[in-house]
């Protein structure tokens, strides 16, 4: 990049307009006063790899990467995370002087950075963990809970093969629970994660029976439309804490911004209430 361009970041995916990164981004060049843009861009596939050969060249620093590109990216990327190895997709990258593309992945970092600030007693290495769901979200906050310490990690899904291949790929620490049993191994777990998308509007509540979770155990959430799923309430009702889907979503943004505009941003009330609104 040309010294003293104002820099360009921004999110590159297929569709793009739900994408709230924009506002987030944008949240945080306002308040830190920085020179910078942070653009939504809807790329189609064909164009995927030559859009992320022209973007540095006019001047961005890097782009979120999100749906349907997260794997796809890492074909192209010249440098990859161990962490987005291991996940096998990428959300974040930084385009660097040298004219490389580093591909991130901050999704598991934005999962457990979101629970150590709203729940600072939570201890990953505490116990077992509940994982619902085996997609690319599961993939993300797996890998993040081996690296916390977490000891255990039971990973229950609706389609069977996809929690195989998640042990196959994470390991022993790795146990495979039938979906419709989740509810067995619920008194066990020092944690519970929803990573599918039920219970977000549109799409059908998550059934499954939470009544043997203990008060103790941190219950979280993905989804964060609405802020307070069924799951959540539920857990409530029986005196869990619970933390929302909203700040992992805040939290994973951190990385990115501080590489492209050398500030480390601060995920606070004002921030949640600007992407909410
Ligand atoms: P993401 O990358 O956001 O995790 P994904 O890879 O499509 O998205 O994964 C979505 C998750 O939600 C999966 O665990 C999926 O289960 P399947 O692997 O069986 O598809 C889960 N999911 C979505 N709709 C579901 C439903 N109606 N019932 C049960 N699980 C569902």
């Amino acid at each position: 990049m040309t010294a003293n361009r104002i820099p360009l970041a921004g999110v590159i995916g297929s569709p793009i307009a739900h994408s709230k990164s924009p506002q987030l981004h944008g949240y945080w060049l306002r308040k830190y006063g920085l020179p910078g843009y942070y653009i939504p861009m809807e790329i189609a596939a064909d164009k995927l790899e030559s859009a992320l050969k022209t973007l540095p060249e006019l001047g961005f620093v890097g782009v979120n990467v999100t749906i349907p590109y997260k794997e796809k990216v890492l074909e192209i990327a010249d440098l990859i995370t161990d962490r987005a190895a291991v996940i096998g997709a990428a959300n974040t990258l930084i385009f660097r002087s040298d004219g490389k593309i580093h591909a991130d992945n901050t999704d598991g970092y934005g999962f457990i950075a979101n629970l150590r600030q709203k729940a600072p007693t939570w201890e990953p290495k505490a116990g077992p963990a509940v994982v619902l769901g085996a997609g690319g979200a599961a993939r993300a906050i797996v890998a993040s809970l081996i690296e916390a310490g977490c000891p255990e990690i039971w990973i229950t899904n609706r389609t069977r093969a996809r929690a195989d291949k998640l042990r196959e790929d994470f390991g022993k620490r790795l146990s495979v629970i039938e979906w419709v049993q989740a509810g067995n191994v619920m008194e066990d777990a020092a944690t519970v994660v929803n990573t599918t998308s039920l219970g977000m509007v549109g799409k059908p509540e998550l059934r499954v029976p939470l009544d043997g979770l203990r008060p103790t155990t941190l219950v979280t959430d993905i989804v964060y439309t609405p802020l307070e799923t069924k799951l959540l309430k539920t857990a409530r009702e029986i005196g869990c804490p619970t933390v929302d889907g909203l700040g992992m979503l805040l939290h994973q943004a951190v990385p990115g911004f501080e590489r492209w505009f050398n500030k480390r941003p601060e995920v606070d009330d004002a921030l949640r209430a600007a992407v909410l609104r």
